[in-house]
């Protein structure tokens, strides 16, 4: 453990920290967004980008999940595509049809050679995302102390492959410049890591008291393309966490056949999706903590569906510390606010052997 950082309280910290717990902490990603009331009232006024440039609007909408279901993390309201404007890259959120569909990201100007590349800037946080830092403190307000606040950024991977299939579109052109041209793909994970960096230092500074790196599609890379492409900026991205003295989590899906070696990047916590039983991963990673991992359509029901398979997933993630309770992604829009209430309530209720 850092030396900076003494025994933390929380019962969050204290299981990224691998240490006992009177209860299993439980947040969500996308703990704030379109399944609750209260976001979408929010985002009747305001478009996406425009809520996460308002450091008020964003301390609102990060707390409310806290007030409305009990979570024991608030996680800062952005996205992980928010200082690719900085970087020279013309970002826009589509509106989602009426009812159904995502409001997915658009880039204008993709990356696409080793001149765009070398087009893009790193970004100061001070200066073009100023409103971070403020929306940091005006969370660490608005929370008053009752659970920490987890930073993020988009892992290297993840985020190069909307900057440079210019939205949701798969990964084809990625993985084609990977092998193309492995020094443009090389330049651009560097440029995306620094950029990665200096927010993460700079969240930690506002205020942001662990951090998490959405690497949400590296199961599209096999091993050889991971420990090549990857792998090397993620660790270099967890040295830089290290100093601060803040548990990093490491996020990803697709990726259970990678534990092992993603338990050498230096991450504190790895969040794994539903595909391996959890027990199964900690068993192949005991020095780390875990983080996941369930299946988050149990949410849309049944009830005792959802409730039996949380306490299932409660009695083999907890037997020993260092145990997070959250979905193996985010939580979908279609989610009754109702069940991800009841499900908090079955996290709070599990009596933690040993505790
Ligand atoms: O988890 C949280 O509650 C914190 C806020 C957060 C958002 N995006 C808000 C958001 C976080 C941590 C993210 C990360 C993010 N953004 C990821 C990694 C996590 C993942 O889901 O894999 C990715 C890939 C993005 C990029 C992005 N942002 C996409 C593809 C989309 C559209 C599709 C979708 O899932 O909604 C967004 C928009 C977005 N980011 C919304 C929210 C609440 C919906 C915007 C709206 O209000 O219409």
């Amino acid at each position: 453990m850092s030396p900076t950082a003494s025994e933390p309280t929380h019962r969050f910290l204290r299981a990224c920290r691998r240490l006992p717990v009177d209860r299993i902490p439980v947040w969500m990603m996308r703990q704030a967004g379109r399944y609750q009331p209260s976001y979408r009232k929010v985002r009747e006024r305001v478009g996406f980008l425009e809520l996460c440039r308002s450091p008020e609007l964003i301390a609102q909408v990060t707390a409310a999940p806290i007030d409305e279901f009990g979570f024991d993390a608030a996680i800062l309201f952005s996205d992980i595509l928010i200082h690719l404007p900085a970087m020279g890259l013309d970002l826009s959120f589509e509106k989602g049809e009426k009812g159904k569909g995502d409001g997915g990201p658009r880039i204008a100007n993709p990356v696409r050679t080793r001149s765009d590349v070398e087009a893009l800037r790193i970004p100061d946080p001070q200066r073009d995302l100023p409103y971070v830092g403020e929306g940091i403190g005006a969370i660490q307000r608005a929370l008053a102390g009752r659970v920490p606040l987890i930073g993020f950024v988009g892992g290297p991977f993840t985020v190069a492959s909307y900057a440079v299939e210019g939205g949701s579109q798969g990964f084809t052109r990625l993985k084609t410049m990977l092998y193309a041209d492995p020094d443009a793909a090389r330049a651009l994970f560097e440029k995306l890591t620094r950029a990665a960096i200096v927010q993460l230092q700079a969240q930690v500074a506002a205020g942001a008291q662990a951090v998490q790196i959405f690497e949400s599609w590296l199961g599209e890379l096999g091993r050889d393309d991971l420990e090549e492409f990857s792998f090397p900026y993620l660790a270099r991205i967890a040295e830089a966490v290290r100093p601060l003295g803040v548990p990093a989590i490491l996020f990803s899906t697709g990726t259970s056949t990678h534990i092992e070696a993603m338990a050498r990047l230096g991450y504190d916590v790895l969040s794994i999706d539903w595909r391996i039983p959890i027990d199964e991963a900690r068993a192949r990673a005991p020095q780390m903590a875990f983080q996941g991992n369930l299946d988050s359509t149990l949410l849309l029901g049944p009830r005792e569906t959802l409730l039996r398979r949380v306490r299932a997933l409660l009695a083999a993630g907890s037997r020993r510390p260092g145990y997070i309770c959250n979905l193996g992604h985010g939580i979908v829009p279609q989610t009754p606010p109702e069940n991800v209430k009841a499900a908090v309530e079955a996290v709070h209720a599990f009596a933690v052997a040993g505790a």
